[in-house]
């Protein structure tokens, strides 16, 4: 199958990227900056914030103030992830527009992750998707440790397929599909989207891929072959799940940018803009962006 020729990028940074930030460590106004940067980049989807327990993701406990400290531009959409019920109602005082659901193919990491089995998880989802329906909220969906997982090894691709459909016939808008642990590889990623898309059309479809084992442009261009024209990144490749130990960023948005250029495919977002905000982040962290463009480039001075 052609590539796209065009995709659209859903940047993770102020939510993947920092989550894994020890304690609260990172000032909400960094978040609220963070954000907007990306924005002016020409970023038109960001997952903002998440509305989770704050003694499971300390880091994430100022969400609310994250989401109402935000200068909305019009044009660009910031989400949240909720849970369950109450994430989603604390997330409705802030005047959210899109949220997300995520649950795993996998027993094990569902039970670490939001301490429930897949199929609690789906009955604890659907009230959210009622809900959000009642008040017009659009609800994306993940699936985690679709190439595999930190605590049961090999996924098999029917498995992602069922938890797939299940979020799809739900109601959620998008299926975004977690390699949370990086360890994919293109002919993996390729078999487990040709069984996903056998019950969601691909159109659907999103590609979230952490970048542990540097695999993730490998897959992610494995997957675009397939026709899969959404991209969840990071700036700076920022980023780990809390349940999924050792397990580095996403993808980087400013190596996926440049891949894209390469290969003429549209974004629209500005790529120094990115790689400066990534040495901005990373900065303000204390550490250097990940992301070999940015590293490669530099920011502009
Ligand atoms: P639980 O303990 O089973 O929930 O946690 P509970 O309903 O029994 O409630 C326990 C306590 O938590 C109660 O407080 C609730 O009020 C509170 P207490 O009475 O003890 O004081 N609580 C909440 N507080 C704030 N916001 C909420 C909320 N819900 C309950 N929404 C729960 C279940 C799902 C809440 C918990 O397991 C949790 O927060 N997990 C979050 C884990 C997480 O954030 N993981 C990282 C994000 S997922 C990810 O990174 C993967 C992804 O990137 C894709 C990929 O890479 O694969 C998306
Ligand atoms: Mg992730």
């Amino acid at each position: 199958m052609a590539l796209p020729t065009s995709v659209k990028l859903f940047e993770m940074a102020p939510r993947d990227g920092l989550q894994n930030e020890p304690g609260n460590s990172v000032p909400t106004a960094t978040k609220i900056a963070l954000v907007e940067r990306l924005a002016n980049a020409g970023i038109t989807h960001i997952e903002a914030a998440s509305f989770v327990s704050p003694k499971w993701v300390p880091q994430m406990g100022d969400a609310a103030e994250v989401m109402a400290g935000i200068k909305r531009q019009p044009g660009v959409v910031y989400s949240a992830l909720t849970p369950n019920l109450k994430g989603l109602e604390n997330a409705l005082t802030v005047g959210v527009e899109e949220v997300a659901v995520f649950g795993a193919a996998s027993e094990a990491f569902s039970q670490k992750n939001i301490n429930c089995s897949i199929a609690e998880s789906l009955t604890r989802f659907e009230p959210v998707l009622d809900r959000a329906r009642d008040v017009g909220v659009r609800v994306r969906g993940y699936v985690s440790c679709v190439l595999g997982c930190p605590y049961e090894g090999e996924i098999a691709p029917h498995k992602v397929a069922e938890v797939a459909k299940a979020l799809y016939e739900m109601g959620c808008y998008e299926v975004s599909l977690g390699d949370t642990i990086g360890v994919g590889t293109p002919l993996s990623a390729k078999r487990m989207i040709e069984a996903v898309q056998q019950q969601v059309p691909i159109e659907f479809l999103a590609a979230h891929f952490h970048d542990t084992y540097g695999m993730a442009l490998a897959n992610l261009y494995a997957v675009m072959e397939e026709g899969v024209s959404v991209i969840d990144t990071a700036t700076a490749g920022l980023g780990g799940c809390p349940y999924a130990k050792g397990a580095s960023g996403n993808v980087a948005t400013e190596d996926v940018l440049y891949l894209l250029e390469g290969l003429g495919i549209e974004t629209g977002i500005d790529l120094q803009a990115v790689i400066d905000t990534g040495y901005w982040i990373t900065s303000e962290l204390g550490r250097k962006p990940s992301a070999k463009v940015a590293l490669a480039k530099g920011p502009s001075r």
